[in-house]
């Protein structure tokens, strides 16, 4: 079983202009290149104005290059405070006229002033099915618990962690042999395709205000 229960007359929503998006990262930039890839296929009908980074050396920002998205690095180690840090993401996201931003391995806690000058304008993807095993860890935490079923899930993001609207979620079993690395490899495999699907989705939210 690997699903997410799509709408029956979904197709990809089309947007005039383009969705204009802007990627939050820190880590390895798969999901990055998932909602790339989506674009480049014409499923995703977005833009990509821009990735933002907390860590110039992540990988993520190799990725940013080869799709020729323009890259921010905004390194937390040069604020004092996380809302000091946050105001300078703001200030890029305003600049950018940015619509939807998406948090795709973002590794900051983010505070009440961003997710307050983007209500409901702010995604974060979480491998667990919400709202079972928030935090870090959420793979360990299902394999942990011994769970049978697990998965992923996009969201929006509010002031407790991983507790915002469920906008998507995609599910995966686990078996007797699962490791980490494994069941975290299945879980990515189906973000692949729930995240370019929820921005999707939280597009056609926003575009139908
Ligand atoms: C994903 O598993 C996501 O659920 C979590 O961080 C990971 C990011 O992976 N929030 P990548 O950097 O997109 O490969």
């Amino acid at each position: 079983m690997n699903s997410i229960i799509y709408p029956s007359d979904y197709a990809g929503y089309r947007f005039n202009p383009p969705l204009r998006i802007a990627i939050m990262a820190s880590g390895k930039g798969s999901n990055f290149e998932a909602i790339a890839e989506s674009i480049y296929k014409n499923e995703l009908n977005a833009c990509i104005k821009a990735l933002i980074v907390n860590n110039p050396n992540c990988p993520a920002v190799e990725k940013a290059y080869s799709h020729n998205v323009p890259i921010i690095t905004i390194d937390h180690r040069n604020y004092n405070t996380r809302e000091e840090f946050d105001e300078e993401i703001i200030k890029h996201l305003k600049n950018l006229d940015i619509e939807l931003i998406v948090m795709a391995g973002w590794m900051r806690v983010v505070t009440k002033r961003l997710i307050d000058a983007f209500n409901k304008r702010l995604i974060n993807i979480h491998p667990s099915l919400l709202p079972s095993f928030k935090g870090l860890k959420a793979v360990q935490q299902a394999l942990d618990n011994s769970v049978k079923i697990s998965g992923c899930t996009v969201h929006y993001v509010s002031n407790e962690v991983d507790s915002g609207e469920i906008i998507g979620q995609a599910a995966v079993t686990v078996n007797e042999n699962d490791n980490h690395d494994s069941l975290t490899a299945k879980i990515q495999t189906q973000e692949h395709i729930l995240l370019p699907y929820s921005i999707s989705l939280a597009g056609r939210n926003l575009r139908s205000k």
